[in-house]
C-alpha cells in the first residue's frame, strides 16, 4: 500500500471513536483508488483497523457495490428487481449483453465495460434503472442503452 493511500486512510480512521467504524469508508477508498479489493487490500485493510479479515472480506462480498476483482471502465449494474423487471429491466439486461457479448458478472476483454446484475438500489421511481459507475440512470430504454455504449467505445 502506497504512502498516500496509506495516509488517506489514517486521516478516516481518525474521525472515529473506533477503528473498526471505519470500515465502510476504508472499503470505499481502496476501491476508489484501486479499483476493487484485493485480497491483500482485505488484509492490510483489517491489519489497520484491527479487524479479523474474515470479517472485512464478509462485508466485502455482502455488498455489491465492493469489487473483488476489476471492473470495466464502465460498469452497468442493471437492477433486476420487481419495479425494474415489470418496467423492462429484463430487456435492457438482455440488450447489453447481446451488445456487449458478455454474461452477467463479466467484463468485456478490452476492458472497457462490465455488467452485473443487482438487487433494489432505492431508486424504483426511475424504473427501469441502473447504476453506471456511481451515477444512476433511469428510465432506460434501449436507445440510452445504445448512446452509453457507442460514447464509450
Ligand atoms: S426495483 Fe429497481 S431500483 Fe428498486
Amino acid at each position: 500500500m502506497d504512502a498516500n493511500l496509506r495516509q488517506e486512510i489514517d486521516k478516516i480512521v481518525g474521525l472515529y471513536e473506533e477503528k473498526k467504524a471505519a470500515l465502510l469508508p476504508v472499503l470505499h477508498l481502496v476501491q476508489d483508488k484501486k479499483g476493487f479489493i484485493s485480497p491483500e487490500s482485505e488484509q492490510q485493510i483489517g491489519d489497520i483497523l484491527g479487524v479479523p479479515v474474515v470479517h472485512v472480506h464478509e462485508v466485502v462480498s455482502f455488498y455489491h457495490l465492493f469489487h473483488q476483482a476489476p471492473k470495466g471502465k464502465c460498469h452497468f449494474s442493471v437492477c433486476q428487481t420487481t419495479s425494474c423487471a415489470l418496467l423492462g429491466g429484463e430487456r435492457i439486461i438482455g440488450h447489453i449483453k447481446k451488445r456487449l457479448n458478455i454474461k452477467a458478472g463479466e467484463t468485456t476483454p478490452d476492458g472497457k465495460f462490465s455488467l452485473s446484475v443487482v438487487e433494489c438500489l432505492g431508486a424504483c421511481e426511475i424504473a427501469p434503472m441502473m447504476q453506471l459507475n456511481k451515477e444512476y440512470k433511469g428510465p432506460l430504454t434501449i436507445e440510452d442503452i445504445d448512446r452509453l455504449i457507442d460514447q464509450n467505445k
